[in-house]
């Protein structure tokens, strides 16, 4: 069947997008076939890029490590795509490879309450990381207001991303950041520290301003360990699938026209 969709990265086994978009495949009859998961070599994706055009692809979502590589082999990519030279959405359209991002929109939907919000418009956030989702953070949270410190391991990550993005903010080592904690409202870990269970002892909540609001882009485990020091202090905590359940509902609308939702039925099919 044309039209078909699908997620390509490597690796690609952990990914729980499928289950998402085949909800919503269902949810409202959409008529193409099931959304698949695509493990590909970087040495693959062109190639795979050139069939998908030429046949029987109407999109992929692009996933780690390839959403710099996919956003150098797009024809048009979209404003935000520019932006962070990153692509997570492609779609094949009259024999051109179409690239956007819909990362940036998945977080702002993720954090679209009230108390959420009031912790980001001219407040403080500490953005922990500066690999590639960290640059989406950076730049949704600046467009909404916030004032930015970035504390990474590789300072030249971070300087790079300041440059790339054209954004002003504030850089910290991960040494110092109990230095910046007491004034902090609002703190977000982009790194991979605590996907496999380990710890991250990267920021003492002992420190941080009490009223702070806390955010792991991690789901799996649903509740890091980062989370759970963080709930043990008293902070209002949040985890990475919301992000993930709008970046795709963002794609999703794209291919196929129409906005799917955030339902309890989804998220329990997640479980
Ligand atoms: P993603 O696309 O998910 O953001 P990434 O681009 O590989 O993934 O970025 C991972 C981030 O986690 C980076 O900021 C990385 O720090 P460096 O820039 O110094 O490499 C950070 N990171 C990964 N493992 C880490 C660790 N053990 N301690 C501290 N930071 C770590």
């Amino acid at each position: 069947m044309s039209n078909n969709t699908a997620v390509i990265g490597h690796p690609i086994e952990h990914s729980i997008s499928p289950k998402i978009h085949n909800f919503w495949i269902t949810e409202h009859r959409i008529k193409v076939g099931e959304y698949k998961k695509i493990s590909l070599k970087k040495e693959d994706v062109k190639d795979f890029f050139e069939e998908c055009k030429a046949g029987n692809y109407k999109g992929l979502n692009v996933t780690v490590p390839h959403k710099e590589l996919a956003f150098e082999l797009c024809d048009q990519v979209s404003t935000i795509a520019e932006k962070l030279q990153a692509v997570n959405t492609i779609t094949f359209s009259e024999n051109k490879i179409i690239g956007d991002n819909t990362d940036p929109i998945g977080f702002k939907n993720s954090i679209s309450l009230n108390k959420q919000k009031s912790h980001i418009e001219n407040k403080k956030t500490l953005v922990i990381g500066a690999g590639g989702s960290a640059r989406s953070i950076i730049y949704q949270l600046k467009s909404m207001g916030a004032h930015i410190v970035n504390a990474n391991r590789t300072e030249n990550k971070s300087l790079k991303i300041k440059e790339d993005l054209k954004i002003n903010f504030d850089f910290c080592s991960l040494q110092d950041i109990p230095l910046v904690l007491k004034n902090i409202d609002f703190v977000i870990n982009t790194t991979s520290l605590g996907i496999d269970k380990t710890d991250n002892n990267l920021v003492d909540f002992n420190l941080l301003k009490e009223s702070s609001y806390v955010y792991d882009l991690i789901y799996n485990p649903k509740k890091t360990h980062f989370l759970k020091q963080a709930e043990q202090k008293g902070h209002q905590i949040q985890n990475g699938l919301k992000m993930l359940i709008f970046q795709a509902a963002a794609s999703f609308k794209i291919w196929h026209g129409v906005e799917p939702t955030l339902s309890d039925q989804l998220i329990k099919s997640l479980d």
